[in-house]
């Protein structure tokens, strides 16, 4: 790639009280200086790109900006020991696609730290069906497992379970032959097939997951993956069997959490929060090194839909309208 030869890539600026949207020719002289320059083949779009869009809760810190906080692709000049050209990627986290520009662009320039080498038997579309979202249930499936929940252990509970992080982990939990109870919110009931599809076992719901729990409520979960906070984590809590472990990654319905102490103290339940943007490198590594064989291919192609650059600002708007089922891959060559 010449210094002149241009690409595309979705520019988020300023416009009045608002932001707009466009799809721009760039050349690699517009990209930031940072030290890998990468030809990216996908990224994702997420609830948070949603709320960016959308120009809430600050989610873009600088402007003009290229969204998207995940990317796979493959290097193409690097002034980094630790990439040389022909070496495939990928990018999580580290608020790239917040405070530095993102994966919305066919070519991207990245901090060399920022990356994880992509791990033998992953291509770039995998990893970007997995995206954020695949990759922080996987690291709350580990944290299950350091607690010590095994599949003997019981059900295991999903909260969230029709949204991205709440899909990938149902796959997860079912392929490594966990039973699965999958939560979602009153109305999502049509989304049971699909989970079904992905590995659930069973489903719970109902009107006592909006209602505050009794301090313990009868023991159901060896574990759970919660995404939804609030009303929903604190019955968990509460649910939880002796000894069980719950990994919180999320605040989809609220960040609140009205609990008490008593399954911790009486029921020795732990509750561990996991967080995907600034994981240190080697767990990173990690958890994509699992989901090169933990997540079965049929249950990404279940989750997943692509979409082209110039639809990222309409899917957006959906996303955060609760109209997305599941997880959206960005082609940013089509
Ligand atoms: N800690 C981290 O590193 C990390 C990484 C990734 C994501 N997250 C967080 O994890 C959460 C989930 O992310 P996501 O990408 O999976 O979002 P998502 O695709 O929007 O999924 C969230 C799901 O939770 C459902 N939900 C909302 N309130 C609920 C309630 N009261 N009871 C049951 N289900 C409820 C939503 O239903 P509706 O669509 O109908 O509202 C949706 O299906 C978000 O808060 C996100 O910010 C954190």
């Amino acid at each position: 790639m010449t210094q002149q030869q241009r690409f595309n890539a979705l520019v988020v600026d300023k416009a009045g009280d608002g932001l707009k949207a466009e799809v721009k020719q760039l050349t690699v002289a517009d990209l930031p200086p940072e030290d890998v320059l990468i030809r990216v083949d996908y990224s994702t779009l997420n609830y948070k790109e949603g709320l960016g869009f959308a120009n809430l809760n600050r989610i873009f810190r600088i402007f003009p900006i290229v969204p998207g906080l995940d990317l796979a692709g493959t290097v193409v000049e690097s002034q980094s020991p630790d990439y040389k050209p022909g070496d495939k990627v990928i990018l999580n986290g580290w608020s790239v696609g917040e405070r530095y520009w993102g994966g919305y662009s066919q070519m991207a320039k990245i901090r060399s730290d920022f990356l994880v080498p992509m791990p033998n038997g992953m291509n770039s579309k995998k990893a970007m069906e997995i995206g954020t979202a695949g990759y922080t249930a996987m690291l709350q499936v580990m944290t299950l497992e350091e607690a010590g929940v095994t599949p003997d252990k019981g059900p295991v509970l999903v909260t969230g379970a029709a949204g991205g992080v709440g899909s990938n982990a149902v796959a997860i939990l079912a392929g490594l032959g966990y039973e699965v109870t999958a939560l979602v919110k009153e109305g999502q009931e049509s989304t049971h097939d699909y989970l079904s599809a992905l590995g659930a076992n069973d489903f719970s719901g109902g009107d006592a997951w909006s209602t505050d729990p009794a301090p313990l409520e009868s023991q159901k979960w060896a574990g759970a993956v919660d995404t939804v906070g609030t009303k929903v984590l604190a019955r968990t809590l509460s649910e939880m069997k002796y000894g069980g472990c719950v990994a919180a990654c999320g605040l989809a319905g609220g960040f609140d959490l009205n609990t008490t102490v008593m399954p911790f103290i009486l029921r020795g339940v732990s509750l561990r929060g996991v967080d995907s943007v600034w994981c240190p490198y080697q767990r990173r590594v990690e958890a994509w090194d699992r989901l090169v064989t933990d997540i079965p291919d049929s249950a990404l192609a279940e989750i997943n839909q692509v979409i082209r650059l110039d639809e990222v600002p309409h899917y957006a708007k959906e996303i955060l309208e609760g109209q997305v089922t599941g997880h959206i891959v960005v082609d940013v060559n089509a």
